[in-house]
């Protein structure tokens, strides 16, 4: 605030208590007997009369105690402009002190999990209970609520990771942050070039292409794209190259959407969560983003592949 505003601000508020205090005297000097014992306003209604007499005492003894208080206020806490306050109170310092005592009394509740392995807390039940809430006010804006996803948002309740699905590289991805970078190769590649390369990523997912396209963009794909998504198209997890034989697409897997991939890029990025939430939240994020898959890594185990059949089929809806 700058010091004209101030003074301005002051004076205003000063001049205000000033006026009440003198209202409040003017009225209380005409006590009864200076004037007529019945003197009137002249107003009157259907015979009753307005008098004209001075406020009662206790009423103006109510009167000085607030001006008084309020005096003493604006010496203590901030009101007028600029002057702090001898209490140095602050709107902020008060929101301020309010974040931390709720946060005295939560962090301990995360605080008890850390010390339980990702695994562990993904099969306790009161933990993944506060998890899903976190998950829901953190993460849902982006990655939906179950966790599927949308498209630019990957799907994190699969079994198809860009940088892993281990506990440390799951905790790694919401603490640290991701960030993906898909160079635009349609100069590169050219027109030609491009169709062909569209063919065979189509073709590597299962699904059918002309085949000399298909040849003629795997020739490409091995000069050009073998590098980050593998040799078989399995994808990369140290640079976040995404499998491109599943049909788990974050941006889309009709011939249009990958086509687009493949000639601008992609840059996908993962806010690190370190700042934001803290160690603690973030284990326990890391458990229940573990947990939303763990049905599917125990079929896995088990050599039961009907679940992730039935998963692929969700997949198969979202992605058309
Ligand atoms: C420098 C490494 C690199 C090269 C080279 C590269 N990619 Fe990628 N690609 C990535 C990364 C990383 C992503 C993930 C981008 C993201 O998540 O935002 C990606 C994403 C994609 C996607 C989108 C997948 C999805 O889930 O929607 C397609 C399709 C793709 N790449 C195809 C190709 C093809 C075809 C080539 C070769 C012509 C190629 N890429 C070359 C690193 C690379
Ligand atoms: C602003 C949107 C946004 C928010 C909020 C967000 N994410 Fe992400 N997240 C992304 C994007 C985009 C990616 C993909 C990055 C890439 O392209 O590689 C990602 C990637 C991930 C991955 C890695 C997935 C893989 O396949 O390896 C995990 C795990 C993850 N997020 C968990 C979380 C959790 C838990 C939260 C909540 C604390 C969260 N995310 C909040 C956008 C977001």
């Amino acid at each position: 605030m700058s010091s004209g505003w101030s003074w301005y601000i002051s004076i205003i508020a000063l001049a205000n208590i000033l006026a009440c205090v003198w209202l409040i005297r003017w009225t209380a000097k005409k006590r009864p007997g200076e004037a007529a014992e019945h003197e009137t306003t002249g107003h009157e209604w259907d015979g009753l009369q307005e008098l004209n007499r001075p406020m009662p005492r206790w009423w103006l003894w109510l009167f000085y105690i607030t001006i008084v208080f309020g005096l003493i206020y604006l010496v203590l806490y901030p009101g007028l402009g600029s002057y702090q306050g001898l209490l140095g109170w602050s709107q902020y310092g008060a929101w301020e002190e309010e974040v931390e005592s709720v946060e005295e009394r939560v962090a301990p509740l995360f605080a008890r999990y850390a010390d339980m392995s990702i695994p562990e807390l993904a099969e306790h039940e009161e933990a993944m209970q506060t998890g899903r809430r976190l998950f829901g006010n953190n993460c849902a804006v982006c990655h939906g609520a179950d966790g599927g996803g949308r498209v630019g948002f990957p799907n994190i309740a699969n079994n198809s990771w860009q940088w892993g699905g281990s506990p440390e590289e799951i905790h790694k991805s919401i603490l640290d942050g991701r960030r993906a970078v898909m160079p635009p190769l349609g100069a590169a590649l050219g027109d030609d070039g491009l169709e062909e390369v569209t063919a065979y990523v189509f073709n590597l997912s299962g699904r059918d292409a002309p085949e000399e396209l298909v040849q003629r963009g795997q020739q490409r794909y091995q000069s050009m794209c073998m590098a980050c998504h593998g040799a078989d198209g399995q994808g990369n997890k140290a640079m976040g190259a995404p499998n491109l034989t599943d049909d788990n697409w974050t941006y889309g897997g009709s011939l249009e959407a990958i086509k687009t991939s493949i000639r601008d890029g992609r840059q996908g990025r993962m806010p690190p969560q370190k700042d934001l939430l803290g160690e603690d939240r973030v284990h326990l994020l890391a458990a229940y983003v573990y947990s939303l898959s763990s049905h599917l890594r125990e079929e896995e185990d088990a050599g039961d592949d009907s679940g992730e059949e039935a998963a692929s089929e969700q997949e198969q809806a979202r992605n058309d």
